[in-house]
């Protein structure tokens, strides 16, 4: 299975393809809509988020609410094209008003100008934008469809916003999801949800912006997604790369993460036991539920640090690409802080990582084929 994405953001609209999707998946749209607007809430969000409510329309792939095993292809229309017309239409000469020559630190601008040979940083802004995410979220939210009849369950959280970390960031247990759900900033403990708030709220008077953690969960993996035989087939380093392709992600880990180098072996790795009932299990999960690049049954458990923001309000120093003067960076529209939504985005990545070592390791050209050679 693979996804693929389209589209500039302020262009006509987002596009998506999912290939090598199982047939008879029952999709329901209201669930894949709830997961976009999930991506566009969050404390710290910019204006663009009040503008477009995406909802997802379905172009291929589904009939009557099941999927028919061909590409599924769909689209997120862009509301504010129309505004945005006389600068992005695919046709029509450009107007020259919304020109940009001030990259700014942090963000695509600079290189991808130089490695494509452009004179306008926004022919590389478009297309580099976190809104591309937009059609991850929907394309992973099919893909969840997928992972509901196994009972596997993805839930993500914020355990840090800037110098604000939850406390429950290193405990085992998994959080209260729908105190998570209620929170504007996904953070299921109460203080530091109030922290975290008064953090960006600084970050953004003045003109700055924030990282953060956020700690993704899943729940009901089987024994053996992904394989230690070859090194591109490992699930943690699918992951990774899956994560670490998210805007702005610098930094994965899983279970105990970047701690395990300072520990000895005995605080590190997970006991095993046997009972009747439970089968094989752990004592701990310290792994993140991965050992070798195969999932081994307990819960996944894996962080990713976002780095700040790089559209900052008060600019950094940049250079003007036509004069090579020294100037401001230019300013686009922004968020102060997306941890909560780089979190969505964070869940859906992995459900289609996920999804796509499931049909790896059940086949199957249908879910009813998939079903009966599911054995936790
Ligand atoms: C959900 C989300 C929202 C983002 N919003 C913005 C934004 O409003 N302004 C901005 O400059 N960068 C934003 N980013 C980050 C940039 O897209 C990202 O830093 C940039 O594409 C450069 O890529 P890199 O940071 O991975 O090197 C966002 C990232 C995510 C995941």
């Amino acid at each position: 299975m693979r996804l693929l994405t389209a589209g500039e953001s302020h262009g006509k609209g987002l596009i998506g393809i999912i290939e090598g999707f199982p047939s008879n998946v029952p999709i329901n749209i209201d669930e894949i809509n709830a997961d976009m607007a999930r991506r566009q809430q969050g404390h710290g969000r910019g204006g663009r988020m009040k503008i477009e409510k995406d909802k997802v329309e379905i172009m291929s792939g589904v009939r009557g609410g099941k999927t028919l095993g061909s590409p599924i292809t769909y689209l997120i229309v862009n509301k504010d094209f129309e505004n945005w017309r006389p600068y992005m239409d695919p046709i029509e000469p450009i107007d020259d008003g919304r020109r940009v020559t001030m990259p700014r630190p942090g963000h695509a601008d600079l290189t991808g100008a130089l490695k494509y040979r452009f004179d306008d940083v926004r022919n590389v802004l478009e297309r580099s934008s976190a809104r591309e995410t937009a059609a991850r979220v929907a394309g992973g939210s099919i893909v969840k469809q997928l992972l509901k009849p196994f009972g596997i369950e993805i839930h993500g959280h914020v355990v840090r916003i800037g110098s604000v970390s939850a406390p429950l960031s290193s405990t085992p247990e998994a959080p209260d999801w729908a105190r998570v759900e209620a929170s504007p900033v996904r953070c299921a403990v109460p203080e530091a949800e109030a922290e975290m708030m008064k953090a960006i709220d600084a970050a953004k008077a003045s003109g700055d912006s924030l990282g953060g953690i956020f700690e993704i969960r899943v729940t009901g993996l089987p024994i053996g997604l992904g394989s230690y035989v070859q090194w591109d087939r490992k699930l943690d380093a699918k992951l990774a790369y899956a994560l670490m392709s998210i805007q702005a992600i610098k930094g994965v880990e899983f279970g105990m993460g970047f701690e395990v180098a300072e520990q000895p072996g005995s605080q590190v790795h997970d006991e095993i036991v046997y009972s009747e009932e439970e089968g094989y299990h752990r004592l701990s999960n310290r792994a993140g539920g991965i050992e070798g690049g195969m999932s081994n049954g307990e819960p996944l458990v894996v962080r990713c640090a976002m780095k700040p923001i790089p559209t900052l309000y008060k600019p950094l120093k940049s250079v003007d690409m036509d004069t090579k003067e020294p100037r401001k960076a230019s300013v686009e529209r922004s968020d102060a802080c997306a941890v909560p939504a780089a979190t969505v985005v964070g869940e859906m990545v992995v459900a289609a990582v996920i999804g796509e070592a499931l049909i790896e390791k059940l086949g199957g050209d249908s879910l009813e084929e998939m079903l009966e050679r599911w054995k936790k």
